[in-house]
């Protein structure tokens, strides 16, 4: 039998081979998985752990909070406020930063997380996940603000996610590839289960929520129909297509067999440059897909080259196999163009 890697021992060659991570954001991100073994406890129990259902809240973004949203996000902040390993957290269920307590030396991190993405997975039992992206502080000075985090996505030192499934995977990089962990229950760990984790640069499936079709504009309706068109049409194949409304569970498929993601800006909500985040979803997604040899716009421009300005700012995400989403980019170029 071949020799089982854990996430320590992965994390350890990585620093001590490669100079990839400096002791600080190995532990930082054992702290983060540790984290997402706790959630998953919880996803695991359902109706037996009184964790399903709403909460009576609402978030920063005026979504209904879930009871796992509540719970995740206090795990994750439970277990990163000691360690001194991070300056401050952000999360897509608070509104503003969460400073860690002051201690010497401040932490040089900043963590930013998703804890529960999926939400209106959670009651129906469907694949779940949370998402996280570390960036460094920039200057050394003592206070952190919200500025501290508003970093393109280029400047990640590490990002991932946890999927809570029928099985549950840890995903990562350290900006050196992605490499995938499943937890083995019984003892509690994370084995290395994919390293060097690639994506097909071509793909015949697509994701995206159909039911949105007469909102969306021009180039993506033009790239949609020529899937649906098949063997017959522009494209010369089927397309399959899956939307599984989970955006961690979308990813992991993509990562694991190829295909595109697309959330597009759309006209139910003109102002907003797309349902998802920027920080916390695209960011992260956008390194990972990067990683693995695929690609991630908002449908114009690269997403890790984007200066947010806000820590909740939205973006259209555009992501997966490279040779379909520079196709969707480019239908948009050109539709800009001709205007
Ligand atoms: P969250 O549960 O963190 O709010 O994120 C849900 C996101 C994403 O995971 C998914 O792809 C998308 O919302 C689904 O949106 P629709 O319900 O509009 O399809
Ligand atoms: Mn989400
Ligand atoms: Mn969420």
């Amino acid at each position: 039998m071949s020799q089982r890697v854990s996430l320590t021992q992965y994390l350890v060659e990585q620093q001590r081979l490669h100079g990839h991570i400096p002791q600080q954001l190995r532990l930082l991100i054992e702290v983060v998985a540790r984290a997402c073994k706790r959630i998953a406890i919880s996803v695991n129990k359902g109706a037996l752990g009184d964790v399903l259902g709403t909460a009576g809240s609402e978030n920063v973004q005026g979504e209904v909070q879930k009871k796992l949203d509540i719970i995740a996000n206090e795990v994750l902040i439970e277990a990163n406020e000691w360690g001194g390993h991070l300056a401050a957290m952000a999360s897509e269920e608070m509104e503003s930063i969460h400073l860690v307590p002051n201690r010497f030396p401040q932490g040089e991190y900043l963590l930013m997380f998703d804890p529960l993405d999926g939400s209106s997975n959670i009651d129906v039992n469907v694949s779940i996940g949370t998402i996280f992206s570390v960036l460094k502080k920039l200057d050394g000075s003592k206070g952190v603000s919200e500025d501290d985090f508003l970093q393109p996505g280029s400047a990640q030192a590490a990002a991932g996610y946890c999927v809570y499934g029928p099985q549950t995977t840890l995903v990562l990089t350290v900006g050196d590839g992605v490499a995938m962990f499943t937890l083995d229950r019984e003892q509690g760990s994370w084995v290395l289960t994919a390293d060097d984790v690639k994506i097909p640069t071509d793909t015949k499936e697509f994701a995206i929520n159909m039911s949105n079709k007469r909102h969306w504009d021009e180039p993506v309706t033009r790239y949609i129909d020529e899937c649906l068109a098949g063997v017959e049409g522009p494209r010369g194949k089927d397309f399959n297509m899956r939307w599984i409304a989970s955006m961690v569970a979308d990813v992991h498929r993509i990562l694991t067999r190829g295909g595109i993601f697309m959330y597009p800006w759309d006209k139910r909500e003109p102002n907003k440059a797309g349902k998802l985040r920027l920080m916390y979803e695209a960011n992260p997604m956008a390194f990972l897909v990067e990683q693995a040899g695929g690609a991630a716009t908002n449908a114009r421009q690269r997403i890790l080259d984007l200066q947010p300005t806000k820590l909740h700012e939205r973006v259209s995400v555009v992501l997966g196999s490279k040779n379909e989403v520079e196709r969707v980019t480019r239908y948009h170029v050109e539709s800009d163009a001709a205007k």
